[in-house]
C-alpha cells in the first residue's frame, strides 16, 4: 500500500513539473507567421531571417505556408490564433480576404502585423514593407534612362497582390510623361498570376508572336517574372537585346544582370525588413506602443501605422557595392558564368 501511495506522490510531482514547464513556457512570446508561400527564393530568406531575429529576442515562431491557397491561409491563420499565439504576422496571398482573420485575432486579444503586403479593408494594427511605389519608380527610371523612346511591354505581378498595383503605380509615375510626349508606346499590359515565371514566359511568348518580336523594353515587376520573360526572349535570340527590369535581387536575377540579359533588379535588404518585423512583432506582443513616425498607409478602412523601408536599384555597375557588399549573395555565385579575368575588382 505504501509503495502505491509513494508512486502516486511521485506521479503527482511529475505532473506538477510538467504543468510548471508549460506555465514557464507560457511566459515565452509566441509569434504566428502565416505566409503566402515558401516557393520563391526571397520568402525563404524572409522566414529564416525573421526567425533568427525573433529567437535573439527570446520569442518562438510558428511558421505556416499556404502554398498560395487563400482558404488554406485563412484556416492556418485561424489555427495559429487557436494555438494561442501572442501576435500574428501575415504575408497574405490575397490581402483582400484576410479581414475575418484580423477580426478573429482581435477577439482573442491578438494584434496583427502585415508583412510586406498590406491587408485591405480591415482594422489592421501595423504594416511593414518596402516602399513599393518607389520600387516601380526605380525600375522604370533605370529603363527610361537607357531607352527613353521605344515599344514598352508592361508585365505586371500577381493580380491578387496589392504590391503589384503599387509597383505599377510607381512605374507609370515615370513612364506616363514619356507616353504623353509620344516617345514611349505601350505595346502590351498583362499580369502574371502568383508572380509565376511560367505565366510570365507564356505572356511574353504570345506577345512576341503577336508583335512580330517588336518589343524594346519589358517592364517586369519582379525577378521571377523577369526570368520567365528572359527565357521567352532567349527562345527568339533577343535576350540581352531587350531591356528587362525586376526586383528582389534573386540570385538568378543577379546573374542575369551581370551577364547582361536583365537590365536591373531592385534590391530590398531582406535582413532589414525581417529583423525590423520581428522586433515590431515582439513589441506588439508585449503591448508596447508603436511609433512609426506618423507614417500611415490607407487600406480601404483605416490609416494603418506603417514602416516603409527604402529599395535600391541594382544594375551591372551597382552589383558590387550593394548585393555583394551586403553579403546578400557571394561574388563567386553571382559571377559564376563570367570568366574570372572579367570579374570586377572588389
Ligand atoms: C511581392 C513582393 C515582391 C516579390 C513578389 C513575389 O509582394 O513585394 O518583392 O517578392 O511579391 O512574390
Amino acid at each position: 500500500m505504501r509503495g502505491k501511495a509513494l508512486l502516486i506522490l511521485i506521479l503527482c510531482g511529475m505532473l506538477c513539473g510538467v504543468f510548471s514547464l508549460a506555465a514557464a513556457a507560457d511566459d515565452k512570446i509566441v509569434i504566428g507567421f502565416s505566409m503566402d508561400n515558401l516557393r520563391l527564393e526571397r520568402w525563404q530568406h524572409d522566414r529564416d531571417l525573421f526567425v533568427e531575429r525573433a529567437k535573439e529576442l527570446g520569442a518562438e515562431v510558428l511558421v505556416q505556408s499556404a502554398n498560395s491557397d487563400d482558404m488554406l491561409q485563412v484556416a492556418q491563420a485561424e489555427n495559429l490564433i487557436t494555438q494561442g499565439v501572442d501576435v500574428l504576422v501575415i504575408l497574405p496571398h490575397n490581402g483582400k480576404i484576410m479581414g475575418s482573420v484580423v477580426a478573429e485575432a482581435h477577439r482573442n486579444g491578438v494584434p496583427v502585423l502585415a508583412y510586406d503586403r498590406l491587408l485591405l479593408d480591415c482594422d489592421l494594427d501595423c504594416y511593414i514593407s518596402f516602399d513599393n511605389v518607389r520600387v516601380g519608380e526605380l525600375q522604370a527610371k533605370y529603363l527610361v534612362d537607357r531607352k527613353p523612346e521605344g515599344r514598352y511591354f508592361l508585365l505586371g505581378g500577381s493580380p491578387t497582390d496589392n504590391n503589384a498595383y503599387l509597383v505599377r503605380q510607381g512605374q507609370m509615375n515615370i513612364i506616363q510623361p514619356y507616353v504623353d510626349a509620344g516617345k514611349i508606346k505601350i505595346v502590351g499590359d498583362q499580369w502574371a498570376k502568383d508572380w509565376l515565371p511560367q505565366e510570365a514566359m507564356n505572356i511574353i511568348e504570345n506577345a512576341l508572336t503577336a508583335l512580330n518580336n517588336q518589343i524594346d523594353v519589358i517592364v517586369a515587376s519582379n525577378d521571377s517574372t523577369a526570368g520567365g520573360a528572359v527565357q521567352a526572349l532567349a527562345d527568339q535570340g533577343l535576350d540581352g537585346k531587350v531591356l528587362v527590369s525586376g526586383q528582389d535581387a534573386d540570385l538568378a536575377a543577379c546573374q542575369r544582370v551581370v551577364e547582361g540579359t536583365q537590365t536591373v533588379t531592385v534590391y530590398k535588404p531582406i535582413r532589414k525588413l525581417a529583423y525590423r518585423a520581428a522586433e515590431v512583432a515582439v513589441a506588439m506582443a508585449k503591448g508596447e506602443p508603436l511609433d512609426t513616425g506618423g507614417v500611415t498607409t490607407h487600406n480601404g478602412m483605416i490609416d494603418v501605422p506603417s514602416i516603409l523601408l527604402d529599395p535600391i536599384p541594382v544594375g551591372k555597375d551597382e552589383m558590387m557595392d550593394t548585393v555583394i557588399a551586403d553579403g546578400f549573395h557571394k561574388m563567386e555565385d553571382v559571377y559564376k558564368n563570367i570568366s574570372k579575368d572579367q570579374w570586377p575588382t572588389p
